[in-house]
């Protein structure tokens, strides 16, 4: 019989032996995932590419995160992506040159704005922020970030995910009145956006957001507690501050596994996040916890990198035809600043 899939990676990867590693996100399908030598967030996964030795790191995940596995691999590594048009939707929302205007524009009046670019955001907007003095930040380190940031400077503008920005700013206890969410849109983008209420700001709020995470609402958490009475309800902070300040917790992928292993046998958790994960620990917990997504909710992105794709992938590498994920020479400086400022501010 012809090996499977399957077994011909499993092939593969004994092939390539040390010199491989193979990354995923934890939103990867099961077909992909169990092929994973490293899992994690994309925090956990951006701090491991400088432990690892192998010369080729295939990345198992969207685009940004394979940049920035890219730009912080060692000389001589090379990192390939499954399929190069996973992207992230919420990362195409803020693009470069308008990131730039913009900042540009908030700093007109000598006020010094200091960026804090989500992870989810492309090379070119981490060099961006690298050029303005700014930093990187993740779902798991935001708060530490932004208390960071807020010291650089007068003003924060926080991109690309309004909601991660207003529930970290919850945390902090940044009032209202001290926010502004920006109108980014407007068609003269640039001097529009310094009104006299960003001006009075500290901290600058880009509109973009997550439609996955979006999806969830206080409706289906209302609907979740009245069918599982005493259930405990765990979201990712991309979701809405209602929804979060709703919940019983709320975190990063690595918050919501930890928070679902701690839970009490015979408990029931719902979960609001991308459905790959939440199907995966119903799974790992069977049989001790029920485990629900709030709605199934997937990313058709991260969906884009299947099992067959990285084999071809492996088969490329293997051959030495695959192309891997490049830095442009501009961009690597100053993104890796930025990259940096956040792995030394949370070492
Ligand atoms: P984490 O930082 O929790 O891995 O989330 C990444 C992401 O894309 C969430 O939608
Ligand atoms: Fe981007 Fe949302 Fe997909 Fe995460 S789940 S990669 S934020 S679109």
């Amino acid at each position: 019989a012809q090996p499977s899939q399957k077994e011909r990676i499993a092939a593969l990867r004994a092939a390539l032996g040390p010199n491989l590693t193979i990354m995923g996100h934890h939103y990867q399908h099961e077909s992909v995932i169990r092929h994973t030598d490293l899992r994690g967030d994309s925090l956990e996964l951006a701090r491991r590419v400088a432990d690892t030795d192998a010369a080729s790191i295939v990345f198992c995940g969207v685009y940004f995160m394979a940049e920035s596995a890219a730009l912080l691999a060692r000389p001589g590594q090379k990192v390939y992506l499954p399929e190069h048009s996973a992207n992230c939707v919420m990362a195409q929302m803020a693009p470069a040159e308008r990131v730039d205007a913009v900042l540009r524009a908030l700093s007109a009046d000598g006020r010094k704005v200091v960026p804090l670019a989500y992870v989810n955001t492309s090379l070119a907007v981490k060099a961006v922020v690298g050029r303005h003095g700014g930093a990187v930040c993740t779902s798991a380190n935001a708060r530490t970030m932004l208390e960071w940031t807020r010291k650089q400077g007068d003003a924060v503008l926080f991109l690309p995910d309004k909601n991660l920005a207003r529930n970290t700013a919850n945390l902090l206890g940044i009032p209202d009145d001290k926010r502004h969410m920006l109108d980014v849109r407007a068609a003269n983008f640039g001097a529009d956006v310094l009104t006299d209420e960003a001006r009075r700001a500290e901290l600058l709020i880009w509109p973009g957001c997550c439609a996955i995470h979006a999806r969830f609402n206080l409706r289906q958490m209302e609907t979740a507690r009245a069918a599982h009475p005493g259930c405990r309800i765990v979201v990712h902070p991309e979701c809405s501050p209602e929804v979060v300040n709703a919940a019983d917790a709320a975190g990063s992928t690595t918050t919501i596994i930890r928070f679902t292993d701690e839970a009490p046998d015979g408990s029931t958790v719902i979960i609001g996040t991308e459905i790959n994960l939440v199907q995966r620990l119903a799974r790992q917990h069977a049989g001790r916890l029920t485990v629900l997504p709030l709605l199934e909710s997937a990313c058709s992105h991260m969906a884009r990198v299947t099992e067959p794709k990285l084999l071809h992938t492996l088969e490329g590498v293997a051959a030495g035809t695959e192309a891997p994920v490049t830095v442009p020479m501009d961009l690597h400086e100053p993104a890796k600043a930025a990259l940096q400022r956040m792995l030394d501010a949370c070492a």
